[in-house]
């Protein structure tokens, strides 16, 4: 008798990595960004993943998908679910990847709908990034799938979360963000009573575009990273990033730090790299 040799499916070797907060200006696209090289100079294999209607990564990718009209990761979402078939548009995830030292699938404007688009479908809406991701063998393709979000806690965002691994969190330290974080923590909270998936890691709450002459905010930090250790029972914040002209001035010629070998760049690269360290310590 003939026995069909059933194959060990090996975990495969990449790691999805949303960069989220629901909050806007916090400094979601310019981590995603600057640490996705980061890691490539370290000579991982990186993709950034666009989530966000508004784009930015994507321009800084040097892609705009509203005036190229070209696909996107939109297109490549509702492709993967069977009962859109009416609205599929004919496409490959090589036909929408641009490589480079870093890779990216860009984002488009239509993103925006998706939540609308998602809304009487029948098959799981959380999981469509994550079995877009495994079916297309992108977790062995790259060792790390950045995902920068959108400002929002909505369907985008909880894809991201569900297809996460492990999850960064950049915040400006104010009054604000303290309910924020707390909303955030309320929701990873939501995906674990769905019962679906393993909810991601908590990797670093990255403090950003602090003024280290405010008081107030060294004040606001503070209660937030007690807040953070009382609701995790660990300090999960690291080193703030302070407000800095070079990032600026980077990503106007959209250019990641690295591209600068000037004196005054080195803050930037150490605390970049630092991102890259946490991610890899943790997936060793
Ligand atoms: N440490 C920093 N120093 C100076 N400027 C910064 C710093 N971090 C981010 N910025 C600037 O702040 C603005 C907002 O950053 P970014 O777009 O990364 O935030 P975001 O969280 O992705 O925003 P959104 O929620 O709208 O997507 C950008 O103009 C960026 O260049
Ligand atoms: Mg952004």
């Amino acid at each position: 008798m003939f026995f069909k040799k059933v194959e060990k499916k090996e975990t495969p070797k990449g790691k999805v990595i949303p960069f989220l907060n629901q909050k806007g200006g916090v400094g979601k696209t310019t981590m995603c960004f600057n640490s996705a090289f980061a890691l490539a100079k370290k000579g991982k294999k990186v993709l950034c993943l666009d989530m966000d209607p508004q784009a930015n990564l994507s321009l800084l990718f040097g892609i705009d998908t509203c005036e190229s009209g070209e696909l996107n990761i939109h297109h490549l979402l509702v492709n993967s679910v069977r009962e859109l078939k009416s609205i599929h548009t004919p496409c490959l995830v090589d036909d929408v990847i641009h490589e480079g030292e870093v890779d990216i699938i860009p984002a488009g404007q239509e993103l925006s709908g998706f939540e609308l688009t998602m809304a009487a479908i029948s098959s799981p809406r959380q999981l469509i990034l994550k079995k877009l991701l495994e079916k297309n063998d992108l977790l062995n393709r790259y060792d790390y799938i950045f995902v920068d979000c959108p400002p929002t806690l909505g369907l985008l965002v909880v894809n991201a979360i569900c297809a996460g691994h492990g999850v960064i969190v950049p915040f400006r330290p104010d009054d604000f963000s303290k309910k924020g974080i707390m909303h955030f923590y309320d929701m990873l909270e939501d995906v674990q009573d769905m019962g679906i998936v393993e909810v991601p890691q908590v990797l670093a709450h990255i403090p950003n575009l602090v003024d280290a002459r405010r008081k107030i905010e060294e004040t606001d930090l503070l209660e937030i990273r007690e807040l953070i250790s009382k609701r995790v029972g660990e300090d999960r914040v690291v080193d703030p990033f302070f407000n800095r002209a070079q990032l600026v001035k980077s990503q106007a010629s959209k250019k990641s730090v690295f591209d600068y070998g000037g004196k005054e760049f080195r803050p930037l690269h150490q605390q970049f790299t630092e991102i890259a360290d946490i991610i890899e310590t943790w997936n060793n």
